[in-house]
């Protein structure tokens, strides 16, 4: 398959959505250093930030493997419990919500495993709450609810933000859609692309000026 056809059906596996995807774990690493380097953290959160830290760096040299070998690492791990790829993403930007005060709330309704490898789970709920922390204003809030509707086992992240346009919103998962002045665009089509891989679906709701939700269905295990 030419790189171009992949861009347009498999973005995550193309060369560009590699280097967009290694980016995450780069970021959420400087991240929590920029937390470690506060000499007040309770030691407790030192623990956790360093081994999360190690975890990303992990994550980033998996991806390059997957993009070296064109092939998944082989000790991958095919279900994901939703709680813990929440909680851990969630984490992963502290610092970004920090900086910008906004108010995260989780909700969880139940605890579940849902049939996506871990790390795959990871690149979509990092791209989309990336998303959200980004179009959010300086106190905004965000909530992230998961449940399950029958099969399957549901997250929404909903954010306060601007909401989007509907001329946006009917390019939002075409590859290199963005109107940020140093957006890629590639963040939302790499997770449809995982996603529908993982017999999944991703919608989106926004209501101008008043916010933005993204829902991401997978079949629970
Ligand atoms: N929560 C949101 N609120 C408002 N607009 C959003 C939200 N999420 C996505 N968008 C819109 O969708 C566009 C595409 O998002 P996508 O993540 O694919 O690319 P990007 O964020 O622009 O760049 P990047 O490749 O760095 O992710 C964004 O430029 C933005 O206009
Ligand atoms: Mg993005």
């Amino acid at each position: 398959m030419s790189d171009n056809h992949k861009l347009l059906n498999n973005p995550h596996k193309t060369a560009a959505g590699y280097a967009h995807e290694i980016k995450n774990p780069i970021t959420a690493v400087r991240g929590l250093l920029q937390l470690l380097a506060n000499p007040d953290l309770p030691a407790l959160k030192r623990s956790l930030y360093t081994e999360i830290a190690i975890e990303e760096l992990d994550r980033a040299n998996g991806l390059l493997y997957e993009m070296v070998h064109n092939n998944p690492p082989a000790n991958r791990q095919e279900t994901t419990n939703m709680k813990e790829a929440i909680t851990k993403t969630t984490l992963l930007f502290e610092q970004a919500i920090q900086s910008k005060n906004l108010q995260l709330e989780t909700f969880f309704a139940g605890n579940f495993n849902v049939q996506i490898p871990k790390q795959q789970l990871a690149q979509v709920l990092a791209n989309i709450l990336k998303n959200a922390i980004e179009a959010s204003r300086a106190n905004g809030r965000i909530t992230i609810s998961a449940y399950t509707e029958r099969q399957f086992g549901i997250i929404s992240i909903k954010d306060n933000g601007p909401g989007i346009s509907p001329e946006a919103l009917d390019m939002l998962f075409t590859p290199y859609f963005t109107t940020k002045r140093t957006g890629t665009g590639l963040g939302l089509s790499i997770c449809q692309s995982i996603i529908h891989e993982a017999n999944g679906q991703i919608t989106v709701h926004s209501e101008f000026d008043a916010g933005t939700e993204f829902i991401v269905k997978l079949p629970i295990c």
